[in-house]
């Protein structure tokens, strides 16, 4: 129990500990009893809900799915099979993934009318506003799938969602650079098979090399999940009023849009071009950060719940060097981002304020060498987060408890004044 003294009042509020003992003090009862709401602007210390998903543990850079390390998944699983326990709980069995797979491969087609709403968008469009607007549009084609609760229902809408994403980003990059959309290929594992759909020709089939598919593999695993961050946030929140999965994970993508979350990947790869393009030195490029010039972040650093390395960073440092060994490629890029990196490391402005390497620092490096083009960076991280919403919007429909996300906030605007007509004004 906390005791919190209110207008001299003592208010008892129930402690919670989670399974891991973290902490926290249950306010629900506060408005009611005292007139007071809590304030936490940007949300830097509210727990918003209790999940079973994820667990991070941001002093120690911990990061486990469903009890699950992601030191092992990223080693020894899939991202399927990590798609497949993020969303149910569990590692699947042989015949679960075998079901699921055959789910996938079902429905990895698109819909031909699809094409007339590619056609709607301008060459030059972003592939996140096509996304977003396609994957509500999905739901759209079988609406009466989504519509009921019947809970095979949701199976097929979780496996359409996994594997038409994947179908509905390639398609919207073959649109963007004129280039006919390649169908999926039931034969091809999951990530040969969005290579396929973004690299191959009618005339000539893209094969990928064992080492880049499994790095894609890792990308998509160590983005499967990250508890309540602005994108899963928005998720729950859009689900909390009832909305069907497609609406709720259109909205994660908007969400995840912006380059202080997932457009971050881009954003790095931005910054090292610049830094290698205007020749500016390392220690510099750094020096005008910490002078906070205008706009410029050490992009790929910093986290809100991290307050030491990011695990996501290492797993992807190390695989990117891996898939570069392998294919005997150099990236002059990836020599700026380790000098930046060991040049952070040792400078007080990012010590005292425990700024580390985050997911995104080696992320894009990745997605580059694969040869993903930069605007699809960010696209590449929706696909992976997929599951992860997914789960969120189940965690959310199957609480009967539930009800709406419906912050409140502090007025700080005028008092009550007489309007007064537009003559006189
Ligand atoms: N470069 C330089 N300074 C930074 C950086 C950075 N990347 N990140 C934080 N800081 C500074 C802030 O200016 C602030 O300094 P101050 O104390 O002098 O005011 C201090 O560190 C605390 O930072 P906040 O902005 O309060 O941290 P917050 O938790 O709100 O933001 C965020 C976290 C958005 C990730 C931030 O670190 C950032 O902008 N990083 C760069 C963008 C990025 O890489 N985003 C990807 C995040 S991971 C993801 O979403 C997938």
């Amino acid at each position: 129990m906390a005791r919190m003294e209110v207008d001299g009042k003592f208010l008892d509020f129930p402690e919670i500990t989670g399974s891991e003992n973290e902490k926290a003090i249950d306010i629900s009862k506060l408005r009611s009893e005292s007139g007071y709401i809590t304030l936490d602007d940007s949300f830097g210390n509210t727990g918003s809900c209790r999940s079973a998903i994820t667990y991070i543990d941001g002093a120690n850079g911990v990061l486990r799915y469903r009890g699950y390390s992601i030191e092992e998944l990223a080693e020894k699983s899939s991202f399927i099979e990590t798609a497949y326990l993020v969303i149910y709980g569990h590692l699947p069995n042989r015949e679960e993934y075998d079901r699921f797979s055959d789910l996938l491969t079902a429905h990895e087609m698109l819909d031909e009318d699809y094409r007339k709403h590619y056609e709607g968008f301008p060459r030059k469009a972003h592939p996140m506003a096509i996304l977003s607007a396609m994957i509500n549009t999905l739901g759209c084609y079988d609406p009466e799938h989504f519509l009921d609760e019947d809970v095979s229902h949701f199976d097929i809408n979780a496996a359409r969602l996994i594997s038409q994403v994947r179908t509905v980003a390639a398609a919207a990059y073959r649109m963007s650079v004129g280039q006919p959309m390649m169908y999926p290929s039931p034969d091809r594992l999951y990530a040969n098979n969005f290579l396929h759909m973004m690299f191959s020709q009618p005339y000539k089939l893209f094969e990928a090399t064992p080492e880049v598919t499994q790095a894609l593999n890792k990308f998509w695993i160590l983005h499967a999940d990250h508890e309540q961050n602005c994108s899963t946030s928005t998720v729950r929140l859009v689900a909390s009023s009832g909305a069907n999965m497609y609406a709720s994970c259109a909205a994660g993508v908007c969400a995840l849009w912006g380059k202080l979350h997932g457009g971050a990947n881009q954003a790095v790869v931005e910054m090292l071009l610049k830094i290698q393009e205007s020749g500016i030195s390392v220690k510099d490029f750094v020096d005008k950060v910490k002078r906070k010039e205008p706009g410029l972040k050490l992009m790929g650093f910093g986290h809100r719940v991290y307050k030491n390395f990011d695990p996501r960073s290492k797993i992807l440092q190390k695989a990117l060097q891996k898939m570069l060994k392998a294919s005997g490629q150099t990236d002059p890029l990836l020599d700026i981002a380790q000098e930046l990196e060991e040049c952070a490391l040792r400078d007080e402005y990012f010590i005292e304020r425990k700024l580390y390497p985050n997911v995104d620092f080696y992320s894009g490096l990745i997605l580059r060498n694969i040869g993903i083009p930069l605007n699809m960076f960010t696209v590449m991280f929706a696909i992976g987060r997929m599951p992860g919403w997914i789960a969120h919007w189940k965690e959310i429909s199957e609480n009967p408890k539930q009800r709406i996300y419906r912050p409140r906030q502090i007025y700080t605007g005028e008092n009550l004044r007489s309007y007064i007509p537009l003559d006189e004004r």
